[in-house]
């Protein structure tokens, strides 16, 4: 949380030797423990701000590309949310096929163009990578919305803070985190690993269909930091212990064999019986959209965390604009 000096900055003019002026937000990989520190301090501030006189004029004149090669509610929609309650505007490209995407302009062109008009782009690309090419073309600040199976960092900022905010701050470290489903394609998983490996004394289960495990390669980047992580394909043994539950959906989308995701898509279901077991005092979170792995019958459990947790998105977006765009 930043101290009272730090947020005396919020209000101020655009700082161009501000650490994250002008920064592209890519992978989790490139944060340090210090820095989500700061960025969940700023967001704190957002949420009071928010929450206090709504919307205020922090980035006024300053304008968002928002551009999405898929479908998207959450990031799209909060991202714009965010740009407008700090008073800046939004070009929106929901749907590329209605730009010259659809005429076969590529990638780096579409982003030199937008970055034309405006000051920061969002993107979510199929492709793993497409958010590191898209930055390597852009003079100005890229920001990954998901690129294919690879990342969502900011999915994962926003799911720490939940955590910090919902169990309370410093709470992460000592934790055991179960994440649920799909572990192969759910690119929100392989940032929040990663992310979560910053902390102290966390523990990793992973519980999944065969097909659907957790790539060796994010595996590997934990174990050389030492941190315990189990695999497992029911999630009995593991609940009674877990204080994140983090379910996923089948990335139905991703999947060359439809028969393979027949096969696996209803394999977990959250619903008050399986929860029974779980601890009073812990929380499920989900990135959402749900397709029937969390029972609707669960949705008013106190542990029910997951719609409470796309409002943290709209603090941390908000946080991550104003700092690239030199106001934090
Ligand atoms: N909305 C998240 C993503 O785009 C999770 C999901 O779609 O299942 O990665
Ligand atoms: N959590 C998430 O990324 O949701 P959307 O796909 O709706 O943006």
């Amino acid at each position: 949380m930043p101290t009272n000096s730090q947020s005396a900055h919020l209000p101020f003019g655009e700082n161009k030797n501000a650490e994250w002026y002008g920064k592209d937000i890519i992978s989790v990989k490139q944060f340090s423990r210090k820095d989500l520190e700061y960025i969940f301090g700023v967001a704190h501030e957002m949420r009071g701000m928010v929450e206090r006189v709504g919307t205020f004029d922090l980035l006024k004149g300053k304008i968002l590309a928002n551009l999405f090669y898929e479908p998207s509610t959450r990031t799209s929609s909060s991202f714009t949310a965010a740009m407008e309650r700090l008073g800046g505007s939004v070009i929106p490209i929901n749907e590329v096929k209605y730009s010259s995407v659809s005429k076969g302009e590529s990638l780096p062109d579409t982003i030199r163009t937008l970055e034309c008009y405006a000051d920061v782009i969002v993107l979510r690309h199929p492709e793993t990578g497409s958010a590191a090419i898209a930055a390597k073309a852009a003079k100005k600040p890229v920001i990954n919305a998901g690129d294919g199976v690879g990342e969502h960092p900011t999915q994962a900022l926003l799911d720490i803070f939940t955590i910090y905010e919902e169990l309370g701050a410093g709470q992460v470290d000592g934790m055991t985190v179960t994440m649920l489903g799909d572990l192969k394609y759910g690119r929100t998983v392989h940032s929040l690993t990663r992310l979560l490996s910053m902390f102290t004394n966390i523990k990793l289960n992973y519980v999944s269909p065969e097909i659907l495990k957790m790539p060796k390669e994010v595996m590997d980047e934990i174990a050389e930091k030492n941190i315990p992580q189990a695999e497992f394909n029911t999630l009995e043994k593991v609940l009674p212990e877990t204080d994140v539950l983090y379910v996923t959906r089948v990335q139905k989308e991703r999947f060359e064999d439809p028969a393979d995701y027949e096969n696996v898509k209803g394999a977990y279901v959250i619903d008050p019986e399986i929860m029974k077991s779980a601890k009073k005092e812990m929380i499920v979170m989900h990135p959402l959209p749900r397709v029937g792995e969390i029972s609707t019958d669960f949705d008013d459990d106190p542990r029910a965390a997951y719609f409470r947790q796309m409002e943290y998105g709209l603090y941390v977006r908000m946080a991550l604009l104003a700092m690239v765009l030199g106001k934090a």
